[in-house]
């Protein structure tokens, strides 16, 4: 799959914004919609650290808020973490919204690894299952 410069663009922008002066790791997200919109996010921390909020549930919330309901990749970049993976909060959250999403991931030479939820999160928590 060939990921467009314009989404690499978007990305590196994104990882631009993020606020992350606890950690350190700052992360980019960019949300490709299935009509075509593209959403960014990035990691938002707070000195009450458990408050921080990652990239791609930005992105993601940027996206539901606007009424954007169908998800195709979510792409995410980290200048400080090879081939950064969302964390189980995140596959969670995007499992309730986009089951089928493929999870992109690019490392500083801009390589990337596809990957598909449910291949992170076999067995998402759902409410009356
Ligand atoms: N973080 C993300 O934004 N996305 C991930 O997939 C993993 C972690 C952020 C949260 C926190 O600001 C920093 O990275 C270190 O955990």
């Amino acid at each position: 799959m060939k990921v467009s410069r314009v989404l690499i663009k978007k990305l590196k922008q994104a990882v631009k914004y993020a606020y992350a002066p606890y950690s350190k790791i700052q992360v980019g997200a960019v949300l490709y919609c299935a009509n075509g919109q593209i959403f960014t996010g990035s990691n938002i921390e707070n000195g009450s650290y458990s408050l921080t909020i990652c990239a791609e549930r930005v992105a993601l919330f940027k996206a539901l808020s606007e009424g954007v309901k169908d998800f195709s990749l979510i792409l995410v970049y980290s200048p400080q973490y090879d081939f950064i993976i969302p964390c189980g909060a995140c596959l969670q959250v995007l499992s309730e919204f986009a089951p089928e999403i493929i999870i992109a991931t690019m490392n500083k030479n801009e390589e990337f690894k596809f990957l598909p939820l449910s291949t992170l999160l076999k067995k998402p928590f759902k409410i009356g299952r």
